[in-house]
Parts: C-alpha cells; structure tokens; sequence
C-alpha cells in the first residue's frame, strides 16, 4: 500500500511512524524509530507523546548473536511457569540492558545513547562483545523478534523490524505504546491518525504491512 511505502520512506529517513498491531491483538498504536535515529529528544518524545515503555527491538540473528534469551525462558521464578498472555503464544520480551557508558540510565542521553549503541552493534552482531559494551538489568527493553518474522508473529516487534528490512536498515528499531493521557487506556487508531496528522508523521496499519512486505522470512 502507498501508506507502508511512505512508512518505509520515512524511517529511511530516521523519522518517526505510527503501527497499529490488529483490533484482534493487542489494539495497540507504537510510536517506532529506527534505534540508530534515536536522539535524546526522540526519548523525550516517546516519554511524552507516547507514554508506553521504550523497547528496542532486535531481529533474531542479532539477537542471537548477543546471546539474548527471552526473558520467560530464563526467569527461575514461579511468576515464569505459566506464561499466558490474551493476545498472543508468547512475549518478545528479552533483557533490559544499559549501555555501559551511561550513568543511571533512564535520562533521556543515557536511553538514546544505550539505543544507539544498540543499533552500531546490530549492524557488526560478530564482532560485537555484548556484555563488554552493555550491562543488565537495565533501562531499555529488549524485544527478541521471531526468527520467521511476519510469518511467526505480528507483533510491533516483527512489524518493526520487517519494516527495517524493507527500508535497508539494520534489525534494531524502538517501539513505545501511544497511550491516552486523559483515560490510561491504549490510544485509539483515529485518536494516534489525528496526532499523526498534526505532527506530520506516517500511520500505517499492521495488516497492511503484512500484505505488503509479503510475510518475509528472515530479517536480513
Ligand atoms: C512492550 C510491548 C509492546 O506491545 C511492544 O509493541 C512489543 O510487543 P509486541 O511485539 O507483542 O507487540 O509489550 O512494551
Ligand atoms: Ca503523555
Ligand atoms: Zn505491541
């Protein structure tokens, strides 16, 4: 669709778009980044117009190569044991790490230079020493995508970074749920295609992506 088009288009660019998963699904709108555009008043952004967690989002090779697990197959916890979510098999969610050169971690510097250091090592995963450079637990969420992308799942995560593929971007990207600063509740399509509009910003649907990026089967 040309709306998956201009997506693409703009996060070559190191824009901002808008993905909404399904109404079946989570019914949730990200406001999504390339990791590598990601600039302290992008973090600034998506603490204030979004209001969600700030995620970063690896594909599965990268992930991989850093030996980041998902979180529910690691946590020795009875909390871990039954892992049912309403809306889909299984989270995305791996580690939360820091940057090793950040302080705290949350300032609106230390998260962007954590997720753009994130972003430099996915584009060398070989001849990155993850646990060098990054340290857990930490303040940004990492989201391991499925090794089949779209064709495993269609969450933010997989539709993140198959739209980086599609743009010829490295598999790191950030995703933060928009949600309803007046009610709490996720924010509704018409309401995140109306911010959308005012800030100049693309909004895709997830379907649409689906169709358009054909379900890919890798992330590189
Ligand atoms: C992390 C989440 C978000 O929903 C994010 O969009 C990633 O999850 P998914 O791939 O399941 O949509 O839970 O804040
Ligand atoms: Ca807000
Ligand atoms: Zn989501």
């Amino acid at each position: 669709s040309a709306a998956v088009d201009r997506a693409v288009d703009a996060l070559r660019r190191g824009d901002p778009i808008l993905v909404h998963d399904a109404a079946d699904r989570e019914g949730e709108v990200d406001l999504i980044y390339p990791a590598a555009a990601v600039t302290p008043e992008a973090v600034a952004r998506m603490r204030n117009d979004a209001g969600g967690l700030v995620c970063a989002a690896l594909g599965d090779r990268v992930a991989d190569a850093f030996e980041l697990p998902y979180l529910q197959e690691v946590i020795d916890h009875p909390v871990a044991a039954d892992h049912d979510l309403g809306y889909d098999e299984r989270s995305s969610f791996s580690l939360t790490v820091n940057h090793r050169d950040t302080y705290t971690g949350i300032t609106d510097e230390d998260r962007a230079l954590t997720i753009t250091e994130l972003a430099a090592a996915a584009t060398d995963p070989e001849g990155t020493d993850f646990a060098s450079e990054f340290r857990a637990p930490g303040h940004v969420h990492v989201l391991r995508a499925a090794p089949g992308l779209l064709a495993d799942r269609e969450g933010h995560t997989e539709l993140a970074v198959a739209l980086a593929g599609a743009a010829d971007l490295p598999p790191a990207m950030v995703v933060c749920e928009m949600l309803d600063d007046d009610t709490g509740t996720a924010l509704t399509p018409a309401a995140a295609r109306s911010y959308a509009d005012r800030e100049g910003l693309v909004y895709v649907e997830g379907s649409a992506v689906v169709e358009r990026l054909g379900r890919p089967v890798s992330d590189d």
